[in-house]
């Protein structure tokens, strides 16, 4: 029987089956709490019980007894234990409580087994499948673009390399070059992978591998580039408040908030923005791109996202498309999440000129050579599109009000960290 079932049996015998979350003795009693991936539940186990003192901490194991209702129990049930199997004995597990964040990322195999990471996992699970959800309603063919990738999307400073047979390739940054060229068959394309910057610098909102959810479509252009963003990302809250309000309360997160993450988000220029940090004291000139404490500043009294568009042509990718009535900006949004937590989602109409495109690669002192296959796009029939990449761990931090990026992904990936 699953935990979260056992209300419906009160009164009757059940059984069982979890690892040991909290262990107490009395005189004559243990006090086991169990865990399963549904909930918690207490048992009394006589201290005579053949096999109650292998049932440590995190032992996993078997038991079966009666069930009653017990307001003060942790879980509201307690289980009188007739009968118990020790299945897998613990050592002396080597959490406990106080534990500096280092260690615990040293042992976060074990540490993945907590009520906080346990209840994260799940509100990841949630949105993950939302997602998919929403793109399928909507039309889009999920991908599978390469993860070996032979040039940059994202530029070279935090582009990873390695020796890949006899020559060298890079770790992909964004599958959106790839999208691009589906969109010809396919015109609504999506896919889910992992992405992976060499970020030098230790944030709280970077990771060194990530999950990367991007969208491409043919024939649409920066204004409905931001309404599938905007309805994506609505519609991704709206279930995870649906489907996970108990993880989220326990995680201290107020749905009621979320509740009001809907269609229209906010729209604002990056002048406008730069004009609004300046007014408050931020050390920011036009033409810098915005870091996280700018970000923070712009966002922490919002509820909902709100996108920053129009950014200088300079500080963004060779790939996005000049603003017809400004040559010194690109059509891109960057949606911000609310309650100073920033950037989720980068996204913009793509060049879709062939000799424009070839211009910006100049610019960007890219090789066009390593981007053939990339101009081939514009050359045979090429069509206005859009797209953007949307960082699952950046939703779930915001959605779970979690103030570092490391408890959204199992084994988090960072500059000084690959293990475990
Ligand atoms: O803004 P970025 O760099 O945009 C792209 O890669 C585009 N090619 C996507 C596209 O148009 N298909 O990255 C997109 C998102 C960011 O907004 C952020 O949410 C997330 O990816 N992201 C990271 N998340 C965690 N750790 C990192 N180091 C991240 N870098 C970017
Ligand atoms: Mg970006």
């Amino acid at each position: 029987m699953r935990i979260k079932d056992l209300p419906k049996h009160v009164g009757e015998r059940v059984k069982v089956r979890g690892w040991v979350f909290r262990r107490r003795e009395l005189k004559d009693k243990v006090f086991l709490v169990l865990r399963d991936s549904t909930g918690i539940v207490q048992c009394v186990v006589p201290s005579s019980l053949k096999g109650v003192e292998k049932a440590r901490i995190e032992s996993s194991v078997i038991v079966s007894g009666s069930l009653k209702k017990d307001e003060r129990a942790p879980g509201g049930h307690e289980i009188a234990v007739e009968k118990l199997k020790v299945v897998g004995e613990a050592e002396v597990f080597p959490i406990t409580k106080d534990q500096s964040v280092e260690f615990l990322l040293d042992v976060r195999h074990l540490w993945l087994r907590s009520r906080k990471l346990t209840a994260i996992m799940k509100v990841k699970d949630t949105a993950l499948r939302a997602a998919r959800e929403w793109f399928h309603k909507h039309g889009f063919w999920e991908v599978t673009p390469p993860i070996i990738v032979s040039g940059a999307c994202e530029g070279g400073a935090t582009l990873f390399k390695f020796k890949y047979f006899d020559r060298t390739a890079f770790l992909s940054q964004s599958a959106q070059l790839y999208l691009e060229a589906l969109i010809y068959s396919l015109e609504k394309v999506y896919s889910l992978t992992p992405s992976f910057r060499a970020e030098k610098s230790r944030t709280r909102r970077h990771l060194a591998e990530y999950w990367h959810l991007e969208g491409e479509a043919a024939w649409v252009d920066h204004e409905e580039n931001m309404r599938i963003q905007e309805q994506l990302v609505s519609y991704m809250v709206k279930k995870v408040v649906k489907e996970r309000k108990e993880e989220l309360e326990s995680l201290g997160r107020d749905v009621k908030i979320l509740k009001r993450v809907k269609p229209p988000f906010k729209r604002m220029t990056y002048d406008k923005a730069i004009e609004i940090l300046q007014r408050r004291g931020m050390e920011i000139e036009w033409g810098e791109d915005l870091g996280a404490d700018e970000e923070r500043e712009l966002t922490k009294d919002l509820r909902k996202p709100i996108f920053l568009t129009n950014y200088p042509r300079k500080i963004k990718a060779f790939y996005m498309k000049v603003d017809p009535r400004d040559e010194n900006k690109v059509l891109n949004d960057d949606l911000l999440s609310p309650e100073g937590y920033g950037e989720l989602i980068g996204g913009s109409q793509r060049e879709d000129d062939l000799e424009k495109l070839k211009e910006n690669m100049k610019l960007f002192k890219l090789r066009p050579k390593d981007y053939e296959w990339y101009l081939d796009l514009r050359r045979y029939g090429s069509v206005p599109h859009s797209g953007f990449g949307l960082g699952m761990e950046r939703f779930v931090m915001w959605v779970c009000r979690l103030d570092h990026i490391r408890d959204t992904i199992p084994f988090p990936r960072v500059i000084n960290r690959a293990y475990p």
